[in-house]
């Protein structure tokens, strides 16, 4: 079956106006697909086919798609999977036609920040160990974090698999001293993406990490308005910053 979606998707996903505004447009005539009229702005369309026009100017439908997404705990930072929900799960139709997937990958547990898109020369560039690109998050961890961790991380700690780390910032915000156990709560800038990176950092000073959001990879911030599971697209300043961080 060919993939569908709404005439008004298309073109507000084109960035031609607000559904509102092309509901008003195809009232008025203004929307024609395939040499006729459309008044409905629901109606289903097949965008890579159809030709929209627009005020009798051809809609060209854009190939890539980027959205940040408040990834919650639970689901999985991959495009199928048998027995977990993915990320790609959480989308609707209209944002999955486009086949996006996640740029690198969050644990299941992590939450926070992840972009999804199907432009691979992006993704590829802003994973790349040569960009050194920075990531940042905020976590909770069992264990007092102290001057002598963010010493540690600055010169870089070895992994339970020998590696060394890159130089990380790491600054304590809080602590939690009212349980049995202290909780230090930190934020953490790392410039590469080893596997369960952040946890293996910890875990090599004699700590636990037992909450972990990302709150930023490169000039991109995760948005505080956008509920964990919720997502949208990025604004054009927010994906000019990400393609600088190729050059
Ligand atoms: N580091 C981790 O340990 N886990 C993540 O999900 C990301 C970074």
């Amino acid at each position: 079956m060919r993939n569908t979606i709404r005439l008004d998707k298309v073109l507000s996903h084109m960035g031609l106006g607000t559904r509102s505004e092309i509901k008003k447009w195809a009232k008025q005539g203004r929307i024609t697909v395939n040499d006729r009229v459309v008044k409905d702005n629901g109606l289903q369309v097949q965008p890579e086919e159809d030709i929209i026009m627009l005020d009798g100017e051809r809609v060209h439908y854009r190939e890539f798609i980027y959205l940040m997404l408040n990834k919650p705990a639970g689901v999985i930072s991959a495009t199928e999977d048998r027995h977990d929900q993915t990320v790609i799960d959480l989308l609707d139709d209209e944002e999955r036609i486009f086949e996006p997937f996640p740029v690198g990958r969050l644990d299941k547990d992590t939450v926070g920040l992840l972009l999804l898109t199907n432009d691979g020369k992006l993704s590829h560039e802003l994973l790349s160990p040569r960009r050194h690109v920075p990531k940042t998050y905020i976590a909770n961890v069992v264990g007092d974090v102290g001057e002598s961790d963010i010493a540690a991380f600055m010169v870089g700690v070895t992994l339970d698999d020998g590696y060394v780390t890159k130089p990380a910032e790491l600054t304590i915000l809080s602590h939690d001293r009212s349980g049995p156990e202290v909780v230090s709560r930190i934020q953490l800038t790392i410039t590469e993406g080893k596997f369960h990176q952040v946890k293996r950092m910890f875990e090599s000073v004699g700590k636990k990490v037992v909450y972990l959001q990302r709150i930023s990879m490169g000039s991109l911030i995760l948005d505080s308005a956008l509920e964990e599971g919720h997502y949208r697209e990025l604004t054009k300043e927010e994906l000019a910053g990400l393609k600088q961080e190729r050059e």
